[in-house]
């Protein structure tokens, strides 16, 4: 060990609990802070990871509101399914919790009156949306309108997602009402505010002074707006009913506001392990050797950096993060991820579907991680990624060490003889893999210090190929024993450096070359490999094969790529406005609509239109020439010999210099397609005399 251990808390963004979690979440927060904890705890460091699910807040009413459930049960069901997608992906939470639990309702509250009889809020009266026909107020999601900054249309009442501009909910322009869509009328209420531009001047100390070399230039550089834009002060509670009451006198009604108990739920989840482990909780809290982290996807910015470091310097107790590393988005397949148009890669159908492949999909989230930009998660990348490096290189390599050692030594190590000028090249770079990734790591590099891996399995490749010991077994023993000898070594060390990012794979691995805990002396540790000069010793038995990856075939992607067009094609159905119903026409104004069956005896598209087809008709009375509108929809060739509803008595006009006469009647179906009005030729087509009509509409 080279420093002495170390304390971390480890914070993962809590997850909104209103629906499971999918491959953007953990690519931008859960895959990076599960690599960096068990990175530390790999190093023996003391490490408190937490999480748990945000089960406060709008999103869940909404959400309840639409399920025609109550918000306790949306949280159920969804914190069940979330925590038990972590646990399979191999994210190491110490703990996750829920903000609905008793401790952290009891954490919140005393956070909230500490704060309160400290005096460090201000208690004020102002107009606040309303929704007169819902009988509520509207915070939050319950309001959205064209954000002030950045004009984006459908912006938040406290956060605009677009540019992620924090605000108040007043500030928006043209706000509507998400439960009825009504404009919101303004009502008096009284609400409780962090004061935040009284900490604008040690916030900028703090963070502009403080942290400006070692932040993200992402997270710093928002900071930095924020804090030049100006601070306002913010109202902390919110008239809802679902939240934590707020815990004062003369506050029926209200409730903290969820991105103020949130946060706090890392300290509540902190307390609850430490008290399951018998902890002490507050070092990992206030002791300022502690280096704590929020791991956050970068809507998080301004509540991680600005307003719950101002809660804690309020409160005066508290240590401050010593970094916020936040990522950027993942797309999937071009498109913004959407829980609500379900455009997104589920956690627990990945796995139904690529079921043991958990190392996988954490592999590609890293290599594409959006460190620095968004990034796009597509498919076929996936499945090249899966191939070409997992499979070709990785496994590969491992399958062919450990056939080998089986099949020339009966799977005991051999014993080396003279070392190539190559091998001793070879071990050398092998010892200067650990720092190397531990340096991406602690720089919150993740894809770079994966990156540094896969070269190690590169590098064993590249030997094996080099030596062709399947060669040279027939020809020279001793050299093929030193190759084979040299592999396992390199197999040894990818056991080892893979834990953080392919736990799966790691323990497989160790299993296979049997340097679990119990069978190797010392159990093989990170900083064995660049310490020790043997790392699997000779004689050492290793077990037997097991492939680590196995291809991913064109179908398989296929079917992904056919369910998302699924979703897009469910999406549109449900988005598509069903024009309301035109003002009623008398059914004097109707019979004075002459309609005739007639045949499409010729059709051809009128030269330099996309719309236009010209069409000769027989209506029975004549043959007539009807342009009509539908090219787009029908081809010439198939409209031709068709049976179709004629109005011809419409006055006639020219369209691009061809006289139409009449109009071929044509309506929509629910789901959007085009369709002719088809007349049964086997009856009449006439309106009835009592004014029932046939179903008929006319387009
Ligand atoms: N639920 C929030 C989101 O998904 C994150 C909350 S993080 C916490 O965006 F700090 F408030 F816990
Ligand atoms: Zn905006």
């Amino acid at each position: 060990m080279r420093n002495s251990p170390k304390r971390f808390t480890i914070t993962a963004a809590l997850p909104y609990t209103n629906g499971p979690v999918h491959i953007g979440h953990l690519a931008g927060v859960y895959v990076p802070a599960d690599i960096y904890s068990r990175f530390q705890r790999i190093q023996g460091n003391d490490v408190a990871f937490v999480c748990g699910s945000d089960e406060h807040g709008v999103p869940i009413t909404l959400k309840a509101k639409k399920e025609g459930i109550t918000p306790q049960q949306v949280v159920d069901k969804y914190h069940a399914i979330i925590k038990q997608s972590f646990q399979d992906f191999g994210i190491t939470f110490d703990n996750y919790s829920r903000t609905s639990a008793k401790i952290h309702h009891d954490t919140a509250s005393e956070f909230f009156k500490k704060l309160y009889e400290d005096g460090k809020f201000i208690e004020q009266t102002t107009e606040q949306f309303y929704d007169k026909e819902a009988n509520q107020f509207l915070a939050d999601r319950f309001i959205v309108g064209t954000c002030p900054k950045c004009g984006f249309e459908e912006s938040y009442g406290d956060q605009c997602e677009s540019c992620g501009t924090s605000h108040n909910a007043t500030d928006l322009i043209n706000p509507k009402s998400s439960i009825t869509g009504n404009t919101p009328s303004l009502k008096e209420t009284k609400h409780w505010f962090l004061p935040l531009d009284q900490y604008e001047p040690w916030l900028k100390e703090w963070i502009v002074k403080g942290h400006k070399k070692d932040w993200k230039a992402n997270v710093y550089g928002q900071c930095k707006s924020w804090i030049d834009d100006g601070l306002r002060p913010r109202a902390v509670t919110r008239d809802l009913d679902w939240g934590i009451p707020v815990p004062i006198d003369g506050a029926d009604g209200k409730v903290l506001y969820v991105w103020f108990d949130a946060p706090i739920g890392y300290i509540s989840a902190t307390k609850e392990w430490a008290e399951r482990e018998g902890k002490d909780w507050e070092p990992y809290w206030k002791d300022q050797d502690t280096k704590m982290l929020h791991f956050i996807g970068k809507d998080n910015i301004v509540f991680h950096c600005i307003i719950f470091p101002s809660m804690l310097k309020a409160e005066g107790t508290y240590i401050l993060p010593d970094n916020v590393p936040a990522n950027e988005f993942l797309n999937l397949e071009g498109n913004k991820i959407s829980t609500s148009k379900n455009w997104a890669v589920w956690l627990h159908e990945y796995l139904e579907e690529f079921p043991n492949q958990q190392d996988v999909l954490r592999y590609v989230l890293t290599a594409n991680a959006p460190e620095t930009k968004d990034n796009d998660f597509t498919w076929s990348d996936f499945q090249a990624r899966n191939n070409n490096e997992l499979v070709a290189i990785f496994g590969n390599f491992i399958n062919r060490v450990v056939v080998l050692t089986n099949k020339f030594y009966d799977g005991v190590v051999p014993e080396p003889s003279t070392l190539s000028e190559e091998d001793v090249k070879t071990l050398a770079e092998l010892k200067l893999y650990p720092s190397v990734i531990e340096s991406s790591i602690e720089r919150y590099r993740f894809r770079e210090a994966q990156a540094e891996l896969m070269k190690v399995a590169r590098l064993g490749n590249k030997y094996l190929a080099d030596e062709e010991p399947w060669k040279t077994i027939k020809t020279d023993e001793e050299r093929t024993k030193t190759v084979m000898y040299l592999s396992l070594q390199i197999a040894s060390v990818l056991a080892v450096l893979s834990e953080p990012f392919l736990p799966f794979t790691s323990k497989k691995l160790r299993k296979i070359l049997d340097v679990t805990p119990s069978a190797v002396e010392g159990s093989l540790q990170w900083n064995d490999v660049s310490t020790k000069d043997i790392i699997l010793p000779p004689g050492h038995t290793i077990g037997k094969g097991e492939l680590l990856f196995s291809k991913i075939e064109d179908t398989q992607i296929t079917a992904q790529l056919a369910k998302l067009e699924q979703s897009k094609k469910e999406n549109e159905a449900a988005n598509r406005v069903v024009d309301a119903q035109k003002d009623t026409c008398s059914f004097d104004d109707f019979t004075k609509l002459d309609l005739r069956v007639g045949t499409i005896i010729e059709a051809k598209k009128m030269a330099k239109t996309k719309k236009l087809l010209v069409l000769k008709v027989d209506t029975g009375i004549d043959v007539r020439t009807i342009v009509s509108g539908i090219a787009e929809s029908f081809s010439a060739e198939e409209v031709i010999g068709k049976k179709v509803t004629v109005l011809v008595n419409l006055a006639p006009r020219a369209l691009r210099g061809v006289d139409s006469e009449g109009m071929i009647l044509m309506t929509e179906t629910p789901d959007g397609k085009l369709v002719f009005v088809n007349p049964d030729t086997s009856t009449s087509l006439s309106t009835s005399e009592d004014g029932v009509n046939n179903g008929m509409t006319i387009n």
